[in-house]
């Protein structure tokens, strides 16, 4: 008898086979039982027959509870009516442990008592399914960067500066002098970038964001990317081309998952199309038309993005955002120097901005007087200001959040559910 995943049932019909995992549903009628497992690489039906087994095994059957682990033993047989097209008539059982009472039913829970769960919770076939398009979604990204021969590089999570402000910055104590985690690796990227070439760096960046919203975790994962010799337009065309690739591979490799989330693949086909670009003062005016009370030169809220995309069904980039309003590092558009040359993307249906970009100063005197308006320190950017003494190029680059980009894919209302273990401005637990 073999050891197999629930994956490979298919390849062993009519074979005996032992199966483990646990059990999440107990159905039984008469003398016959029907145990539902999953193993996290699939689920099955097992059928038990009182008259068909070992008196010890239908013992057991009466002491199985919801969520216990188990041994499954028994025959592969094709099943066209069964979900998975297979079931196995169980010939053996073996418990290696019996669940308490589970305290995730069928009945409707609130999403506080979920997420105080979110240990258990993540056991059910929504959380499943979203878990997975985040694998599938990242297992895309990494291949389309190596496809385009960008290098996967890594920057530190500990800083004694900030990238994006500093007003969520998270501190700590580095053996008595004040350090930082980490809001984005870009600009150690950026001296990367001067080595390596075109490169990008994936892992957990954190942002002390003090509001509640549908789209901001403390801790979330970033992609940032970086490119020597391109302009912020060269950047944007690289973003498209990335989304549009990510995007078919959900679709191509999700749909059974994206069938549990109730979420319709056309509308994640939509970022397989032409992106539309506008500039922040284009975008400005759609607002204002359309109701909303922003004035000139403030930032977009989550609210205005959402107004904004009322009129589009594909992705957008919004470019040339007031100079005032946007990290110091960005290059001034020479057209006129009050904008940025930088973009953020915004997705369709309220999503709002999934990525974010720019060109880089590449100027020594004007970084140096950027950091000086900004009240950063010239002495801990001493290294920074350095890539523009020696061989100072023409640079540009993008970061994009992970979960913002899952949450679209799989349709879902908050971001919280798109990382395994949300972090909250009113949750560290579990
Ligand atoms: O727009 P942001 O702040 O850009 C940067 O950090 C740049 N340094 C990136 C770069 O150029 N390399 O953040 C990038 C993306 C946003 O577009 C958004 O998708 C996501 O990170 N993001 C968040 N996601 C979840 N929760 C938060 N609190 C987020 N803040 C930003
Ligand atoms: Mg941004």
């Amino acid at each position: 008898m073999q050891d197999i995943d629930i994956r490979e049932v298919g390849s062993h019909v009519d074979a005996q086979v032992r199966l483990s995992g646990w059990i999440f549903r107990i159905r039984s009628s008469g003398k016959i039982h029907f145990l539902h497992l999953r193993d996290g690489s699939g689920e099955i039906q097992g059928i038990v027959d009182e008259g068909e087994v070992a008196p010890e095994v239908a013992k057991l059957i009466k002491k199985l509870t919801t969520e216990s682990s188990v041994h499954m033993e028994g025959v592969v047989k094709a099943e066209p009516r069964a979900p998975s097209g297979y079931e196995i008539h169980v010939a053996n059982l073996e418990i290696v442990s019996i669940a308490d009472n589970y305290p995730i039913g069928k009945k409707h829970h609130g999403p506080d008592f979920l997420l105080d769960m979110r240990h258990l919770w993540i056991r059910s076939p929504r959380e499943r399914a979203i878990l997975t398009v985040r694998d599938e979604t990242i297992w895309a990204l990494r291949s389309f960067f190596k496809e385009n021969h960008f290098r996967l590089t890594d920057t530190p999570i500990l800083t004694p500066t900030s990238c994006e402000g500093t007003t969520t910055l998270f501190e700590t104590d580095y053996f008595g002098e004040p350090a930082y985690l980490s809001q984005s690796g870009q600009l150690y990227l950026e001296a990367l970038a001067m080595s390596l070439g075109r490169v990008y760096d994936f892992g957990p960046v954190f942002r002390a964001e003090k509001s509640k919203t549908r789209r901001h975790l403390t801790e979330f994962w970033m992609l940032d990317a970086e490119m020597p010799f391109c302009d912020y337009v060269q950047s944007m065309d690289i973003q498209e081309k990335l989304f549009q690739y990510v995007a078919k591979h959900i679709v191509r490799t999700c749909a059974s998952e994206l069938k549990i989330l109730e979420r319709d693949p056309k509308k994640i086909e939509q970022l397989t199309k032409p992106y539309a670009r506008i500039t922040y003062s284009e975008a400005l005016k759609e607002l204002k038309k359309l109701g909303s009370d922003i004035q000139d030169g403030e930032d977009f809220g989550n609210d205005d993005e959402t107004i904004l995309m009322q009129k589009y069904d594909v992705p957008v980039f919004v470019t040339h955002y007031p100079l005032a309003i946007k990290a110091f590092y960005m290059k001034p558009d020479p057209k006129d120097d009050t904008y940025a040359l930088c973009s953020d993307l915004l997705l369709p249906e309220g999503y709002g901005e999934v990525s974010g970009g720019s060109q880089r100063i590449d100027e020594l005197e004007l970084l140096e007087k950027k950091l000086k308006e900004h009240k950063l320190s010239q002495k801990d950017f001493a290294w920074y200001l350095d890539l523009r003494r020696y061989g100072s190029v023409p640079h540009s680059g993008f970061g994009l959040g992970l979960e913002r980009l899952v949450a679209f894919f799989c349709g879902l209302p908050h971001v919280r559910e798109a990382i395994p273990f949300p972090r909250l401005l009113n949750r560290l637990r579990p």
